[in-house]
């Protein structure tokens, strides 16, 4: 097998973050992961395209010179905000053995008989499982013999108007789009388990601007979300509350984010803390970001019991750092969520910085596609789609569970480094 080179770049309000590795014999090696200051998008959404590209194109060519790899097709990480997902069943003959040419025919066909609206297109197909001659299949279906193959897809659809500024971002750079992936649901490939179970799971993502939910039965996901509150708005009540700027804000709520409620219970403190001449009293602080962490929180539990999959959902795995770093999330988000709740943090992860998590499971969902499909390029109206086999997961109703993802997330690591 040649080397392929994969590069993805997650396109995050705060921050981007881009991986590039190389698909080699039977393995996905890291080359080199980076991150730096985002520009141009709001609550997930692409606004400024020219901020951004400097921002983008800078990064690329940075990570270029630090792994002496060129890279020229991009696969790019977006948040959900303006995008569905749903799922449809395609079938096709085989002649002897399962091929990848199969497999990929069955998308083609998914996606032609697809009808969606004017403003909006597919930009990535999962597949969750298969059906060989009624046997069902959850992965490593290449050479099997048969004669009927049914292949059970989700589809994602994007809002067109959104992607193409994704398109435009991109000419002239000399880098191209190579395939499009939601930011959440790739999470699946650091989060979810390879076990069966009709329970679900559900991963939330709280960033900056937005917070990114999917839900996931049997590994299959189920809904969507994105709500647009993250970081940025404890940031912001912190700025108007205390009447100083959003930078000055940011800076002191990542000084005292892991000991703010500490400090606010310690009555032999002065009445105000500080950093440099910016001063807030300690009970201000520690009302405004309690009063928002618990709205993002009750808003993602509003968002699950509107799915209708409330009852089933075994446990709620939160990551992204908008939210994570305070002192009292664990506290924070047992009072909110009654079902098994797992923050997942940096020291989690085991490793140094969680900002290019995601990058690196899209470096991972591409290298998946490439060996099933070995083309990752296979969407009709624009771009490309994904493969992966089912990713089952994993009961957590006890404190096994939670070592159980704290395994799965150090094994999705260990792999790649
Ligand atoms: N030590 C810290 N304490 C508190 N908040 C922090 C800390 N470090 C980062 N943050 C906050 O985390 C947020 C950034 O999170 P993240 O990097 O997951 O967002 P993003 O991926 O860029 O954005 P989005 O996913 O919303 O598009 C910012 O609001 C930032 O202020
Ligand atoms: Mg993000």
């Amino acid at each position: 097998m040649q080397q392929e080179i994969i590069t993805s770049l997650d396109f995050g309000t705060q921050k981007l973050s881009a991986t590039v590795a190389i698909r080699e014999k039977d393995e996905l090696k890291i080359l080199g992961v980076q991150s730096c200051k985002s520009a141009g998008i709001e609550k997930g959404l692409l606004l400024d395209i020219d901020k951004c590209r400097d921002v983008a194109v800078s990064l690329l060519k940075d990570l270029e010179k630090k792994t002496t790899v060129k890279s020229e097709r991009i696969s790019i990480g977006i948040s959900s905000n303006k995008v569905r997902v749903t799922e449809v069943s395609t079938v096709v003959n085989i002649q002897e053995k399962v091929t990848s040419a199969d497999i990929r025919k069955a998308l083609k066909n998914a996606q032609r008989d697809f009808i969606l609206s004017d403003d909006e297109s597919i930009v990535d197909v999962l597949i969750n499982f298969y059906i060989l001659d009624n046997k069902v299949i959850r992965k490593d279906i290449l050479n099997w013999k048969g004669s009927k193959l049914e292949i059970n897809l989700t589809l994602v659809i994007a809002a067109k108007s959104e992607i193409e500024k994704y398109y435009e971002l991109f000419r002239k750079t000399g880098y191209n789009i190579g395939s499009i992936k939601l930011n959440i649901l790739v999470g699946k490939q650091v989060f979810l388990n390879e076990k069966n179970s009709m329970e679900s799971i559900v991963i939330a993502d709280i960033g900056a601007g937005t917070t990114d939910i999917a839900l996931f039965t049997d590994g299959i996901p189920k809904s969507i979300n994105s709500i647009p509150i993250g970081g940025r708005n404890i940031t912001k009540d912190l700025a108007i509350c205390g009447k100083f700027s959003f930078l000055k804000a940011d800076n002191m709520k990542k000084i005292y984010s892991s000991n703010y409620k500490a400090l606010y219970l310690d009555n032999s403190l002065e009445e105000e803390i500080e950093v440099g001449t910016t001063k807030v009293s300690r009970k201000l602080f520690y009302e405004v970001v309690n009063a928002r962490i618990e709205e993002i929180l009750s808003h993602i539990n509003i968002k699950l019991k509107n799915t209708g999959h409330y009852d089933r959902i075994c446990s709620i795995i939160l990551y992204g750092d908008g939210v994570n770093y305070f002192e009292d999330i664990d506290e924070i988000v047992r009072k909110i969520f009654k079902i098994k709740t797992k923050v997942i943090r940096k020291n989690d992860l085991g490793i140094k910085n969680s900002e290019n998590i995601t990058s690196m499971a899209i470096a991972k969902e591409v290298y998946d596609r490439l060996n099933l499909l070995e083309d990752d390029n296979i969407i009709l109206t624009n771009k490309h789609n994904d493969n992966k086999v089912i990713n089952e997961k994993e009961h957590l109703h006890n404190n096994e569970g939670e070592n159980h993802i704290l395994k799965k997330v150090k094994v999705f690591f260990d792999k790649i480094f």
